[in-house]
Protein backbone atom coordinates (compact mmCIF):
# COMPACT_ATOMS: atom_id res chain seq x y z
CA UNK A 1 0.00 0.00 0.00
CA UNK A 2 0.99 3.63 -0.71
CA UNK A 3 1.71 5.37 2.49
CA UNK A 4 1.77 9.13 3.61
CA UNK A 5 3.31 10.04 7.26
CA UNK A 6 3.05 13.47 8.55
CA UNK A 7 5.42 15.32 10.47
CA UNK A 8 9.55 15.98 10.54
CA UNK A 9 11.30 14.87 13.97
CA UNK A 10 13.37 12.02 14.91
CA UNK A 11 9.92 10.44 15.44
CA UNK A 12 8.81 10.28 12.09
CA UNK A 13 12.40 9.06 10.99
CA UNK A 14 12.33 5.91 13.16
CA UNK A 15 8.49 5.25 11.57
CA UNK A 16 9.78 6.20 8.33
CA UNK A 17 12.56 3.16 8.52
CA UNK A 18 9.99 0.71 9.36
CA UNK A 19 7.66 1.19 6.89
CA UNK A 20 10.35 0.95 4.39
CA UNK A 21 11.23 -2.20 5.71
CA UNK A 22 7.66 -3.90 5.18
CA UNK A 23 6.83 -6.09 2.29
CA UNK A 24 3.35 -4.08 2.80
CA UNK A 25 4.65 -0.80 1.68
CA UNK A 26 4.80 -0.23 -1.81
CA UNK A 27 5.44 3.84 -2.05
CA UNK A 28 6.31 6.06 1.50
CA UNK A 29 5.76 9.81 1.00
CA UNK A 30 6.94 12.02 4.18
CA UNK A 31 5.41 15.16 4.75
CA UNK A 32 7.10 17.45 5.09
CA UNK A 33 10.12 15.40 6.08
CA UNK A 34 13.77 15.66 6.71
CA UNK A 35 17.09 14.30 5.80
CA UNK A 36 17.05 11.16 7.57
CA UNK A 37 13.22 10.38 5.74
CA UNK A 38 14.28 10.93 2.34
CA UNK A 39 16.35 8.02 2.55
CA UNK A 40 13.46 6.08 3.01
CA UNK A 41 11.04 7.51 1.03
CA UNK A 42 10.08 10.55 -0.58
CA UNK A 43 9.85 14.06 1.24
CA UNK A 44 6.94 16.57 0.29
CA UNK A 45 6.90 20.00 0.85
CA UNK A 46 3.93 20.86 2.81
CA UNK A 47 3.11 21.26 6.21
CA UNK A 48 1.52 18.32 8.30
CA UNK A 49 -1.30 20.27 9.59
CA UNK A 50 -1.73 21.59 5.75
CA UNK A 51 -5.21 19.36 5.72
CA UNK A 52 -5.78 20.51 1.59
CA UNK A 53 -2.43 20.20 0.79
CA UNK A 54 -2.32 16.54 2.38
CA UNK A 55 -6.20 15.78 0.34
CA UNK A 56 -4.21 16.63 -2.99
CA UNK A 57 -1.31 14.08 -2.09
CA UNK A 58 -3.44 11.50 -1.40
CA UNK A 59 -5.31 11.94 -4.41
CA UNK A 60 -2.62 12.28 -6.59
CA UNK A 61 -0.42 9.74 -4.66
CA UNK A 62 -2.99 6.75 -4.51
CA UNK A 63 -2.59 6.89 -0.51
CA UNK A 64 -4.05 4.20 1.13
CA UNK A 65 -2.99 4.99 4.60
CA UNK A 66 -1.77 8.27 6.38
CA UNK A 67 -0.18 8.17 9.64
CA UNK A 68 0.09 11.00 12.05
CA UNK A 69 3.33 11.91 13.43
CA UNK A 70 2.57 14.99 15.75
CA UNK A 71 -0.19 16.05 17.78
CA UNK A 72 -1.25 19.18 16.12
CA UNK A 73 -3.01 17.59 13.14
CA UNK A 74 -4.98 15.54 15.19
CA UNK A 75 -5.78 18.12 17.64
CA UNK A 76 -6.99 20.07 14.60
CA UNK A 77 -9.48 17.42 13.37
CA UNK A 78 -7.35 15.47 10.94
CA UNK A 79 -9.63 12.44 11.36
CA UNK A 80 -12.60 13.96 11.51
CA UNK A 81 -11.62 15.94 8.08
CA UNK A 82 -11.15 12.42 6.42
CA UNK A 83 -14.17 11.17 7.11
CA UNK A 84 -16.53 14.35 6.08
CA UNK A 85 -14.59 14.00 2.83
CA UNK A 86 -16.38 11.87 -0.13
CA UNK A 87 -13.27 11.36 -2.16
CA UNK A 88 -11.11 10.81 1.40
CA UNK A 89 -12.93 8.92 3.69
CA UNK A 90 -11.90 5.58 2.90
CA UNK A 91 -8.63 6.23 3.71
CA UNK A 92 -7.61 4.91 7.38
CA UNK A 93 -6.31 7.42 9.17
CA UNK A 94 -3.80 6.45 12.31
CA UNK A 95 -4.72 8.69 15.19
CA UNK A 96 -7.36 9.60 17.13
CA UNK A 97 -10.80 11.35 16.30
CA UNK A 98 -10.37 15.25 17.02
CA UNK A 99 -13.08 14.83 20.13
CA UNK A 100 -10.30 11.76 21.56
CA UNK A 101 -7.11 13.76 20.77
CA UNK A 102 -8.38 16.08 23.58
CA UNK A 103 -7.01 13.98 25.43
CA UNK A 104 -3.71 15.97 24.57
CA UNK A 105 -5.21 19.05 23.55
CA UNK A 106 -7.07 19.85 26.73
CA UNK A 107 -5.58 19.11 30.20
CA UNK A 108 -9.25 19.84 31.53
CA UNK A 109 -10.55 17.48 29.35
CA UNK A 110 -8.71 14.88 30.15
CA UNK A 111 -8.71 15.15 34.13
CA UNK A 112 -12.48 15.29 33.82
CA UNK A 113 -12.16 11.88 31.19
CA UNK A 114 -10.05 10.05 34.30
CA UNK A 115 -12.01 11.68 36.96
CA UNK A 116 -15.49 9.88 35.29
CA UNK A 117 -13.83 6.80 34.84
CA UNK A 118 -11.85 6.14 38.03
CA UNK A 119 -8.18 6.56 36.51
CA UNK A 120 -5.89 7.37 39.20
CA UNK A 121 -4.43 10.90 38.88
CA UNK A 122 -3.17 13.80 40.85
CA UNK A 123 -6.19 15.80 42.70
CA UNK A 124 -7.08 19.13 40.61
CA UNK A 125 -9.45 22.27 40.03
CA UNK A 126 -9.71 23.90 37.29
CA UNK A 127 -9.95 27.82 36.74
CA UNK A 128 -10.46 30.83 34.78
CA UNK A 129 -10.13 34.34 35.05
CA UNK A 130 -13.54 34.64 36.13
CA UNK A 131 -12.27 32.52 38.90
CA UNK A 132 -8.80 33.99 39.71
CA UNK A 133 -10.03 34.49 43.34
CA UNK A 134 -11.00 30.91 44.12
CA UNK A 135 -7.60 29.79 42.07
CA UNK A 136 -5.47 31.78 45.05
CA UNK A 137 -7.74 29.85 47.62
CA UNK A 138 -7.11 26.84 46.34
CA UNK A 139 -3.22 27.46 45.91
CA UNK A 140 -3.14 28.46 49.75
CA UNK A 141 -5.23 25.34 50.44
CA UNK A 142 -1.93 23.39 48.82
CA UNK A 143 1.32 22.66 50.16
CA UNK A 144 4.56 23.58 47.90
CA UNK A 145 5.44 22.40 45.12
CA UNK A 146 2.62 24.03 43.10
CA UNK A 147 1.53 22.59 39.49
CA UNK A 148 0.25 25.33 37.04
CA UNK A 149 -0.62 23.66 33.66
CA UNK A 150 -2.05 25.61 30.64
CA UNK A 151 -5.41 23.62 29.52
CA UNK A 152 -4.20 23.41 25.80
CA UNK A 153 -1.33 23.38 23.52
CA UNK A 154 1.57 25.01 24.44
CA UNK A 155 4.29 23.76 22.45
CA UNK A 156 5.57 21.93 25.35
CA UNK A 157 5.95 24.84 27.98
CA UNK A 158 3.01 24.96 29.28
CA UNK A 159 3.53 23.14 32.78
CA UNK A 160 5.07 25.34 35.52
CA UNK A 161 6.17 24.02 38.93
CA UNK A 162 6.56 26.44 41.52
CA UNK A 163 8.03 26.26 44.85
CA UNK A 164 6.63 29.72 46.48
CA UNK A 165 3.00 30.31 46.78
CA UNK A 166 3.17 34.41 45.51
CA UNK A 167 5.22 32.92 42.95
CA UNK A 168 2.13 30.55 41.44
CA UNK A 169 -0.15 33.32 42.20
CA UNK A 170 2.16 35.67 40.07
CA UNK A 171 2.28 32.93 37.17
CA UNK A 172 -1.33 31.92 37.23
CA UNK A 173 -2.62 35.43 36.71
CA UNK A 174 -0.16 35.60 34.10
CA UNK A 175 -1.47 32.45 32.47
CA UNK A 176 -5.59 33.72 33.15
CA UNK A 177 -5.27 37.32 33.08
CA UNK A 178 -2.41 38.17 30.25
CA UNK A 179 -2.74 35.07 28.27
CA UNK A 180 1.07 34.18 28.74
CA UNK A 181 0.31 30.91 26.53
CA UNK A 182 -2.71 32.67 24.49
CA UNK A 183 -5.53 30.88 24.42
CA UNK A 184 -3.94 27.22 25.62
CA UNK A 185 -4.28 29.22 29.14
CA UNK A 186 -7.42 30.44 29.19
CA UNK A 187 -8.06 27.53 31.78
CA UNK A 188 -5.46 26.91 33.74
CA UNK A 189 -5.56 23.44 35.73
CA UNK A 190 -3.96 23.62 39.46
CA UNK A 191 -2.72 20.02 40.51
CA UNK A 192 -1.48 18.28 43.17
CA UNK A 193 2.61 17.29 43.11
CA UNK A 194 3.37 13.98 42.36
CA UNK A 195 6.23 12.15 43.92
CA UNK A 196 8.22 9.55 42.56
CA UNK A 197 9.43 8.03 39.33
CA UNK A 198 8.34 8.87 35.54
CA UNK A 199 7.96 6.27 32.74
CA UNK A 200 6.36 6.60 29.38
CA UNK A 201 3.86 3.60 28.14
CA UNK A 202 2.38 3.29 24.96
CA UNK A 203 -0.61 1.64 23.65
CA UNK A 204 -1.76 1.15 20.27
CA UNK A 205 -5.47 0.62 20.18
CA UNK A 206 -8.18 0.26 17.12
CA UNK A 207 -10.66 1.39 19.62
CA UNK A 208 -11.95 -2.09 20.72
CA UNK A 209 -8.86 -3.61 21.59
CA UNK A 210 -4.99 -2.41 22.07
CA UNK A 211 -1.97 -4.28 22.75
CA UNK A 212 1.29 -2.35 24.52
CA UNK A 213 4.16 -1.40 22.57
CA UNK A 214 7.61 -1.75 24.94
CA UNK A 215 7.76 1.13 27.73
CA UNK A 216 10.54 4.00 27.75
CA UNK A 217 11.87 6.65 30.24
CA UNK A 218 13.09 9.78 28.79
CA UNK A 219 15.11 12.43 30.00
CA UNK A 220 13.49 15.88 29.65
CA UNK A 221 15.66 18.00 31.10
CA UNK A 222 18.92 19.98 28.77
CA UNK A 223 21.46 19.50 31.78
CA UNK A 224 23.11 16.54 33.35
CA UNK A 225 21.30 15.20 36.51
CA UNK A 226 18.05 15.96 34.44
CA UNK A 227 18.60 20.06 35.79
CA UNK A 228 17.82 22.98 33.86
CA UNK A 229 15.25 24.01 30.92
CA UNK A 230 12.77 21.59 29.54
CA UNK A 231 13.28 20.20 26.06
CA UNK A 232 11.48 18.09 24.05
CA UNK A 233 13.29 15.44 25.06
CA UNK A 234 17.19 14.82 25.35
CA UNK A 235 17.55 10.67 25.16
CA UNK A 236 15.29 7.60 26.17
CA UNK A 237 15.51 4.36 27.39
CA UNK A 238 13.75 1.05 26.43
CA UNK A 239 12.53 -1.17 28.62
CA UNK A 240 12.60 0.50 32.06
CA UNK A 241 13.65 -1.74 34.71
CA UNK A 242 12.05 -0.48 37.68
CA UNK A 243 8.60 -1.40 35.62
CA UNK A 244 8.46 -4.93 36.42
CA UNK A 245 5.51 -7.23 35.87
CA UNK A 246 3.41 -6.56 38.94
CA UNK A 247 3.50 -3.16 37.95
CA UNK A 248 2.68 -3.09 34.75
CA UNK A 249 -0.39 -5.42 35.38
CA UNK A 250 -1.72 -2.71 37.59
CA UNK A 251 -0.88 -0.13 34.54
CA UNK A 252 -3.21 -2.60 32.79
CA UNK A 253 -5.76 -2.99 35.12
CA UNK A 254 -5.87 0.83 36.86
CA UNK A 255 -5.10 3.09 33.61
CA UNK A 256 -5.07 1.39 30.32
CA UNK A 257 -8.33 -0.92 30.45
CA UNK A 258 -10.48 1.87 32.27
CA UNK A 259 -8.97 4.11 29.05
CA UNK A 260 -10.00 2.30 26.29
CA UNK A 261 -13.47 1.83 27.42
CA UNK A 262 -14.13 5.25 28.59
CA UNK A 263 -13.20 6.43 25.32
CA UNK A 264 -15.50 3.49 23.45
CA UNK A 265 -18.53 3.82 26.27
CA UNK A 266 -18.31 7.94 25.32
CA UNK A 267 -18.32 6.73 21.75
CA UNK A 268 -14.89 8.64 21.30
CA UNK A 269 -13.72 7.16 17.90
CA UNK A 270 -9.94 6.30 18.72
CA UNK A 271 -7.87 4.38 16.27
CA UNK A 272 -4.00 5.54 16.89
CA UNK A 273 -1.41 5.54 19.75
CA UNK A 274 -1.99 6.60 23.28
CA UNK A 275 1.29 7.61 25.07
CA UNK A 276 0.68 7.85 28.79
CA UNK A 277 3.04 9.36 30.85
CA UNK A 278 3.00 8.22 34.02
CA UNK A 279 4.45 8.62 38.19
CA UNK A 280 5.30 5.59 39.77
CA UNK A 281 4.71 7.25 42.96
CA UNK A 282 6.84 6.14 46.29
CA UNK A 283 10.15 5.46 44.49
CA UNK A 284 10.47 1.71 43.86
CA UNK A 285 13.18 0.05 45.96
CA UNK A 286 15.97 -0.69 44.12
CA UNK A 287 16.29 -3.81 46.12
CA UNK A 288 13.31 -5.54 45.16
CA UNK A 289 13.22 -7.52 41.87
CA UNK A 290 13.38 -4.73 38.72
CA UNK A 291 12.49 -6.57 35.13
CA UNK A 292 10.26 -8.58 35.09
CA UNK A 293 10.10 -8.88 38.57
CA UNK A 294 7.38 -8.51 41.71
CA UNK A 295 7.52 -4.76 42.79
CA UNK A 296 4.28 -3.92 45.08
CA UNK A 297 5.44 -1.09 46.91
CA UNK A 298 4.73 1.69 44.03
CA UNK A 299 1.12 2.68 41.93
CA UNK A 300 0.78 4.13 39.03
CA UNK A 301 -0.75 7.70 38.56
CA UNK A 302 -1.61 9.69 35.38
CA UNK A 303 0.93 12.55 34.55
CA UNK A 304 -0.44 13.44 31.20
CA UNK A 305 -1.89 11.79 27.97
CA UNK A 306 -0.58 12.33 24.64
CA UNK A 307 -2.41 11.55 21.16
CA UNK A 308 0.51 10.39 19.54
CA UNK A 309 3.83 8.19 20.01
CA UNK A 310 6.48 10.17 22.15
CA UNK A 311 9.86 11.84 20.96
CA UNK A 312 12.47 10.42 21.58
CA UNK A 313 11.11 7.20 22.99
CA UNK A 314 9.80 6.06 19.50
CA UNK A 315 13.40 5.90 18.74
CA UNK A 316 14.12 3.32 21.28
CA UNK A 317 10.24 1.52 21.22
CA UNK A 318 9.67 1.42 17.44
CA UNK A 319 13.82 -0.41 16.72
CA UNK A 320 12.60 -3.23 19.40
CA UNK A 321 9.59 -3.83 17.86
CA UNK A 322 10.00 -6.90 15.73
CA UNK A 323 6.73 -6.85 14.10
CA UNK A 324 5.78 -5.79 10.65
CA UNK A 325 4.39 -2.13 11.60
CA UNK A 326 2.43 -1.70 8.23
CA UNK A 327 0.36 -4.68 9.13
CA UNK A 328 -0.29 -3.87 12.79
CA UNK A 329 -1.16 -0.31 11.82
CA UNK A 330 -3.78 -1.88 9.03
CA UNK A 331 -5.24 -4.04 11.60
CA UNK A 332 -5.68 -0.59 13.44
CA UNK A 333 -7.61 0.69 10.43
CA UNK A 334 -9.62 -2.40 9.88
CA UNK A 335 -10.49 -3.20 14.28
CA UNK A 336 -8.87 -6.60 14.06
CA UNK A 337 -5.86 -5.77 16.52
CA UNK A 338 -7.35 -8.37 18.82
CA UNK A 339 -5.72 -11.16 16.55
CA UNK A 340 -2.60 -9.01 16.91
CA UNK A 341 0.84 -9.62 18.82
CA UNK A 342 3.63 -7.90 19.64
CA UNK A 343 6.92 -9.32 19.11
CA UNK A 344 9.69 -7.50 21.14
CA UNK A 345 13.15 -7.30 20.82
CA UNK A 346 14.51 -8.36 24.80
CA UNK A 347 17.69 -5.96 24.55
CA UNK A 348 18.39 -2.79 25.93
CA UNK A 349 17.71 0.29 23.29
CA UNK A 350 19.14 3.40 24.69
CA UNK A 351 19.17 6.63 22.61
CA UNK A 352 20.99 9.70 22.86
CA UNK A 353 19.51 13.52 21.32
CA UNK A 354 21.94 15.99 19.71
CA UNK A 355 21.10 19.66 19.70
CA UNK A 356 22.24 22.38 18.27
CA UNK A 357 24.22 24.39 20.72
CA UNK A 358 21.95 26.78 22.73
CA UNK A 359 19.02 24.57 22.21
CA UNK A 360 15.66 24.83 24.19
CA UNK A 361 16.78 28.95 23.47
CA UNK A 362 18.14 30.74 20.64
CA UNK A 363 20.12 28.28 18.66
CA UNK A 364 21.81 28.67 15.28
CA UNK A 365 20.71 26.54 12.52
CA UNK A 366 22.67 25.59 8.82
CA UNK A 367 25.41 23.87 10.47
CA UNK A 368 27.16 20.95 8.09
CA UNK A 369 27.37 18.14 9.95
CA UNK A 370 29.75 15.38 9.40
CA UNK A 371 31.00 11.87 9.75
CA UNK A 372 27.16 10.34 9.46
CA UNK A 373 28.91 7.37 6.73
CA UNK A 374 31.02 6.15 10.22
CA UNK A 375 28.35 5.30 12.00
CA UNK A 376 28.00 1.54 11.82
CA UNK A 377 27.02 0.08 15.28
CA UNK A 378 23.98 2.30 15.97
CA UNK A 379 20.38 3.58 14.37
CA UNK A 380 21.05 7.36 13.56
CA UNK A 381 17.53 9.07 13.09
CA UNK A 382 17.66 12.76 11.92
CA UNK A 383 15.57 15.26 13.36
CA UNK A 384 16.42 18.55 12.55
CA UNK A 385 18.38 18.30 9.53
CA UNK A 386 17.73 19.31 5.87
CA UNK A 387 20.21 19.25 2.90
CA UNK A 388 22.16 22.38 2.02
CA UNK A 389 20.97 24.10 -1.39
CA UNK A 390 24.32 25.08 -2.98
CA UNK A 391 23.18 27.84 -4.77
CA UNK A 392 21.58 29.39 -1.81
CA UNK A 393 24.43 29.56 0.68
CA UNK A 394 23.03 27.77 3.87
CA UNK A 395 19.30 27.44 3.20
CA UNK A 396 17.63 24.19 4.47
CA UNK A 397 15.32 22.22 2.69
CA UNK A 398 13.84 19.26 3.42
CA UNK A 399 12.68 17.95 0.32
CA UNK A 400 15.42 16.84 -2.16
CA UNK A 401 15.60 18.08 -5.60
CA UNK A 402 17.73 15.17 -7.46
CA UNK A 403 20.45 18.13 -8.25
CA UNK A 404 20.59 18.50 -4.02
CA UNK A 405 21.24 14.64 -3.33
CA UNK A 406 24.68 14.83 -2.81
CA UNK A 407 25.06 18.06 -1.08
CA UNK A 408 26.25 18.52 2.87
CA UNK A 409 23.31 17.26 5.57
CA UNK A 410 23.14 20.65 7.28
CA UNK A 411 20.96 21.55 11.08
CA UNK A 412 17.70 22.95 10.42
CA UNK A 413 16.28 22.70 14.20
CA UNK A 414 16.88 22.43 17.72
CA UNK A 415 16.81 18.85 18.24
CA UNK A 416 19.49 17.58 15.75
CA UNK A 417 20.05 13.82 15.79
CA UNK A 418 19.39 11.06 17.82
CA UNK A 419 21.58 7.98 18.03
CA UNK A 420 19.95 5.03 19.39
CA UNK A 421 21.63 1.02 20.38
CA UNK A 422 21.16 -2.07 21.54
CA UNK A 423 22.96 -4.08 24.03
CA UNK A 424 22.37 -6.40 26.54
CA UNK A 425 21.92 -3.87 29.25
CA UNK A 426 21.44 -0.10 29.75
CA UNK A 427 25.60 0.31 30.29
CA UNK A 428 26.24 -1.79 27.02
CA UNK A 429 23.67 -0.03 25.06
CA UNK A 430 24.27 3.61 26.38
CA UNK A 431 28.56 3.34 25.38
CA UNK A 432 28.02 2.02 22.19
CA UNK A 433 25.71 5.37 21.16
CA UNK A 434 28.48 7.31 22.89
CA UNK A 435 31.29 5.54 20.91
CA UNK A 436 28.96 6.45 17.95
CA UNK A 437 28.54 9.99 18.57
CA UNK A 438 32.37 10.59 18.67
CA UNK A 439 32.25 9.75 14.92
CA UNK A 440 29.40 12.69 14.32
CA UNK A 441 30.32 16.40 14.63
CA UNK A 442 28.98 19.50 13.88
CA UNK A 443 29.51 23.18 15.25
CA UNK A 444 28.51 23.52 18.58
CA UNK A 445 26.89 20.08 19.39
CA UNK A 446 25.65 19.10 22.63
CA UNK A 447 24.66 16.14 24.23
CA UNK A 448 23.68 15.05 27.70
CA UNK A 449 26.29 12.31 28.81
CA UNK A 450 24.15 10.69 31.44
CA UNK A 451 21.39 9.17 29.68
CA UNK A 452 20.29 6.03 31.56
CA UNK A 453 22.55 6.29 34.84
CA UNK A 454 19.63 7.15 36.83
CA UNK A 455 18.21 3.66 36.00
CA UNK A 456 21.28 1.48 36.61
CA UNK A 457 20.55 1.17 40.18
CA UNK A 458 17.38 -1.47 39.36
CA UNK A 459 19.17 -2.84 36.88
CA UNK A 460 21.34 -4.27 39.90
CA UNK A 461 20.46 -8.39 40.69
CA UNK A 462 18.36 -9.17 43.57
CA UNK A 463 20.43 -8.90 46.85
CA UNK A 464 18.09 -9.45 49.73
CA UNK A 465 18.74 -8.26 53.01
P1 LIG B 1 4.24 17.95 30.49
O1 LIG B 1 4.68 19.23 29.83
O2 LIG B 1 2.78 17.79 30.64
O3 LIG B 1 4.98 16.77 29.90
O4 LIG B 1 4.79 18.04 32.00
C1 LIG B 1 6.10 18.34 32.20
C2 LIG B 1 6.63 17.67 33.41
O5 LIG B 1 6.09 18.26 34.59
C3 LIG B 1 6.27 16.19 33.56
O6 LIG B 1 7.05 15.35 32.80
C4 LIG B 1 6.56 16.01 35.03
O7 LIG B 1 7.94 15.87 35.26
C5 LIG B 1 6.10 17.31 35.63
N1 LIG B 1 4.76 17.19 36.20
C6 LIG B 1 3.58 17.38 35.58
N2 LIG B 1 2.56 17.18 36.44
C7 LIG B 1 3.11 16.86 37.63
C8 LIG B 1 2.57 16.55 38.93
N3 LIG B 1 1.27 16.55 39.17
N4 LIG B 1 3.45 16.26 39.92
C9 LIG B 1 4.77 16.28 39.70
N5 LIG B 1 5.33 16.58 38.51
C10 LIG B 1 4.51 16.86 37.48
N1 LIG C 1 9.27 13.00 24.90
C1 LIG C 1 8.08 13.55 25.35
C2 LIG C 1 7.07 13.81 24.31
O1 LIG C 1 7.15 13.34 23.19
O2 LIG C 1 6.10 14.49 24.61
Amino acid sequence: MNILLLGSGGREHAFALKFSQSKNCSKLYIAPGNAGTANCGTNLNFSATDFEAIKKCCIEHKIEMVVVGPEDPLVKGIYDFFLSDESLKHIPVIGPSKAGAQLEGSKDFAKAFMQRHNIPTAAYQTFTKETLADAYRFLESLKPPYVLKADGLAAGKGVVISSSLEEAKKEITEMLTHEKFGSASAKVVIEEFLTGIELSVFILTDGKSYVFLPEAKDYKRIGEGDKGLNTGGMGAVSPVPFAGKEFMRKVEEKIVKPTVDGLRKENIPYKGFIFIGLMAASPPNPLSEGRGGVNPYHDPFVIEYNCRMGDPETEVVLPRIKNDLVELLQAVGEETLSGQKIEVDERTAVTVMMVSGGYPEAYEKGKVISGLEHVKESLVFHAGTGREVKSQKLKVKSEQPEDIHNSNIVTSGGRVLTVTSFGKNISEAASSSYQSISKISFEKMYYRKDIGKDLLEYEKPVTAG
